[in-house]
């Protein structure tokens, strides 16, 4: 449904997701604030995706680099040659558009999409510029990093003395990225500043291969316990005038964002472009001695690379669901998984009088201490859990007399909307079993 979309461009405004950034301004295209739960699902998700990586596989460590580098960085990567688009404008509208993205008939006659004459097409550099320290003369040009990727790279020599990983291993960052995108749309889908969650894998060359397969079997599962739907995700291969300057395979992994299949995640095979292009450049031999073998070469590198900031949109995209619960009765729901909901506990004494209210209160203090709870006193209990259902909240509780006489509370399912009394003693144990599976 296309209107799906603008229902969760507008949720995301009216509950505190996602603003437009500056937005007193009148805004700035393609760039996005992360408002309270915004900033909350997201820092979930990168954890999620930190501990699946770094915490549950034996061999794989984390860095954080700066997003500036030294500009030879760059040049090495190919990204200052290479890191293009082709652009052409609508001549009469000044609408610009991507070269690859017109149809063949569009720029066999030269013409937009809104049938005007087109400009030349000329190569357009992805990178910002920028210039470090107060002459902004070509000597002190540096560039905002358009992916992660280098700072590990320019970083495999410190972390293979400092921390005994053996090949194959892997590093793990998640970072700012920035791209002059020519065309930025969908909300938080491509913008211009975006975060990426990358794992770069080194292995002994001739068992690239085999580790390529390994970590897109590896990746599908992650998404699998991350519980997206299945059937809107698939792999995607890159032809050969598809692939990037520095890959010998690379497969997609894509989702059916409301919009149709698009580009979530980046499997590729990188071979040893880049720490050779990096040892040439640097005049240093960048390489492994396996100690076992005495054999030194260049590892090969299998790259794991998915956006964070797309997928928010994706995991968003996915729980989205507005539910018919009655007569004339809808329900918007968002299901996240427990493990990522922002808030993932509502506390609600049913009335505010009789104590009722200071009870609650008490056990959401306790509760606070495991899992990020949300008190809420006023209004309707129903419309206390609809509320909680439009931000995705997995488990509410609710205090009553019961509670009071007997030490019980009501545990309410947000995916099944079905109600049951809990004792006190138990809902720490039940509300941590839930979140975790
Ligand atoms: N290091 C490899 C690399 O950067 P990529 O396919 O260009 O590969 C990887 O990007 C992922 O980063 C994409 O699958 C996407 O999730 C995210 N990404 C790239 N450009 C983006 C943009 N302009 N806005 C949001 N996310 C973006």
């Amino acid at each position: 449904d296309p209107k799906t979309m603008e229902k969760i461009v507008s949720l995301c405004k009216r509950r505190g997701f996602i603003f437009p950034s500056s937005e007193i301004y009148g805004g700035l295209a393609s760039a996005w604030d992360y408002g309270p739960l915004g900033v909350e699902l997201k820092n979930r998700l990168q954890r999620f995706w930190w501990r699946e990586m770094t915490q549950l596989h034996d061999n794989i460590v984390g860095l954080d680099a700066a997003i500036l580098m030294h500009p030879t960085v760059w040049k090495a990567s190919g990204h200052v040659d290479s890191f293009s688009d082709t652009m052409v404008e609508d001549t009469v509208t000044n609408e610009r558009y991507r070269w690859d993205h017109l149809t063949d008939e569009q720029r066999e006659t030269k013409t937009s999409p809104k049938g005007n004459p087109l400009s030349e097409p000329r190569e357009f550099n992805l990178m910002f510029k920028t210039h470090l320290g107060p002459a902004s003369d070509s000597g002190s040009t540096v560039y905002l990093r358009p992916e992660t990727a280098q700072g590990i790279y320019v970083n495999f020599k410190n972390v293979v003395q400092t921390s005994r990983v053996k090949i194959p291993f892997g590093i793990a960052q998640v970072g700012k990225a920035f791209r002059n995108e020519i065309v930025t749309k969908n909300f938080i889908f491509r913008t211009v500043e975006f975060e990426q969650m990358e794992m770069q894998y080194f292995v002994k060359p001739g068992e690239d291969d085999r580790w390529f397969e390994f970590w897109k079997a590896e990746r599908l599962k992650y998404y699998e316990k991350l519980g997206i739907r299945q059937d809107h995700l698939r792999f995607e291969e890159h032809g050969p005038d598809e692939l990037a300057h520095y890959a010998k395979a690379a497969f997609d992994i894509q989702y059916l964002f409301p919009f149709g299949w698009q580009e979530l995640e980046g499997i590729h095979n990188r071979t040893d472009f880049d720490l050779a292009r990096h040892s040439e450049f640097c005049g240093k031999e960048i390489n492994y001695l396996d100690e076992e073998t005495k054999e030194r070469y260049i590892p090969y590198i299998v790259e794991t690379s998915a956006g964070l900031t797309r997928s928010v949109l994706m995991v968003l995209s996915d729980a989205y669901e507005e539910e018919e619960v009655g007569e004339n009765d809808v329900r918007t729901v968002l299901r996240f998984h427990p493990m990522i909901a922002p808030v993932q506990v509502g506390v609600f004494p049913l009335v505010k009088k009789d104590g009722l209210a200071e009870k609650a209160r008490e056990i959401e203090m306790a509760l606070r201490e495991d899992f990020s709870t949300f008190y809420d006193q006023s209004g309707a209990i129903g419309r206390r859990y609809r509320r909680q259902d439009e931000i995705g909240t997995p488990f509410c509780v609710t205090i009553d007399y019961e509670t009071m006489e007997q030490g019980t509370v009501t545990l309410r399912h947000r995916d099944s909307m079905e109600q049951e009394r809990v004792s006190l003693g138990e809902l720490g144990q039940r509300l941590r079993e839930a979140i975790k599976s």
